[in-house]
């Protein structure tokens, strides 16, 4: 890496998936994400989730009020499926501009999913209404059944669902959300164009002896989980490769320290505050940094059909070390990379 350049510029990226929250963690770390991106793709799963397109508009706004004065940040909302999500309301709500796309959550897949679709079958009349309309089906892609091994719900769910849902609506465009297996960069690989993924920065960076070994560590453990590196390999290489399928989505997704280090821990990385820091390290260390901008700030709205941002960012090469602790309302965020140096930082 000796020979990479000292800084890179690249369009204003966004982040095609993120988790604000909201209330007093909502007016932590919304002004954390819109540090790094113009735009983001924010996940409905609140308590309680965010169902109607009205919901999504009045979340919109409390997002709006927690940005400094004259932060320029675009949310980009969703609306969470249910099993009685009615197709008209979404419909208008991507008209209106108020839903840019809408999230499968299986039942009981992740962090408040309780509310999730229980049969993804019984989903066809608002897939077929989304495929009509060109609305975007983001995917949290794992099965919940008890019997399957949770290393392996993500390949499962491809077999058992995803396979399917992409032939039964042919044209719907699809977000597989944070690809963790080469099942998964595989299935992408070969569908359509209209089926893209998008990768976090962990998942590039771990495997899930990061969780495990030397002790238990909760600060690496989201869903779906860190699997083999054998995985993490594949996602790196279709991360660099410059295909304009996968795209920058971080999954950031604050928990209070004491809900993290708990004797049942919540899943959730906390990546916001140096996302592009940590992506563009693995770009750089693959020798791809002529592909990042494509990740970060080209594939993503080619895919939502949006425009690119206007204006640049640059990162610098500058080692520093990332801090152990965020204040967060009254508790504290443990980062991602907590502690270790980082070889980028984005220029103010
Ligand atoms: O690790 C995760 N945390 N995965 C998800 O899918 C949800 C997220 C959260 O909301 O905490
Ligand atoms: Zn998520």
């Amino acid at each position: 890496m000796s020979d990479a350049p000292d800084s890179i510029t690249i369009r204003r990226p966004d982040d095609w998936h993120v988790h604000l929250r909201d209330g007093a963690m909502l007016q932590a770390v919304a002004q954390i994400t819109a540090r790094q991106f113009a735009r983001a793709i924010v996940m409905p799963n609140l308590t309680p989730p965010v169902t109607t397109a009205a919901m999504a508009e009045e979340y919109r706004e409390r997002i709006l009020s927690a940005l400094d004065f004259g932060t320029h940040f675009t949310p980009l909302m969703t609306a969470y499926l249910t099993d009685s999500t009615d197709p008209d309301d979404l419909a208008a709500g991507h008209a209106s501009g108020a839903l840019t796309a809408a999230k499968l959550y299986p039942a009981n897949a992740t962090t408040n999913s309780a509310h999730g679709v229980t049969d993804v079958a019984k989903l066809a009349p608002v897939l077929e209404r989304m495929q009509d309309i060109g609305m975007v089906l983001c995917v949290h892609g794992e099965v919940t059944d008890a019997e399957i091994d949770i290393f392996d719900r993500e390949a499962v769910f491809i077999d058992r669902h995803l396979s399917r849902i992409v032939k039964d609506f042919p044209e719907l465009k699809v977000v597989f959300e944070h690809v963790t297996t080469e099942d998964a960069v595989q299935f992408v690989e070969s569908a359509g164009e209209n089926v893209g993924a998008t990768i976090t920065p962990q998942h590039l960076h771990i495997n899930r002896n990061a969780m495990l070994v030397g002790g238990i560590r909760p600060h690496a453990y989201c869903l779906p989980v860190a699997k083999r590196e054998q995985h993490r390999l594949a996602l790196r290489k279709a991360a660099t490769s410059g295909s304009a399928k996968f795209f920058l989505g971080t999954d950031s997704a604050p928990h209070a320290r004491e809900a993290k280090e708990s004797a049942c821990g919540c899943a959730g990385i906390f990546n916001a505050p140096f996302a592009l820091e940590s992506y563009l390290q693995v770009f750089a260390e693959e020798d791809a940094l002529e592909q990042f901008e494509g990740f970060a700030s080209l594939h993503g709205p080619a895919f939502y059909g949006l425009p690119v941002n206007e204006g640049t960012i640059t990162l610098e090469q500058v080692d520093h070390r990332v801090p152990d602790t965020f204040e967060a309302g009254g508790t504290e965020l443990v980062p991602f990379h907590a502690g270790e140096t980082l070889h980028w930082r984005l220029a103010e």
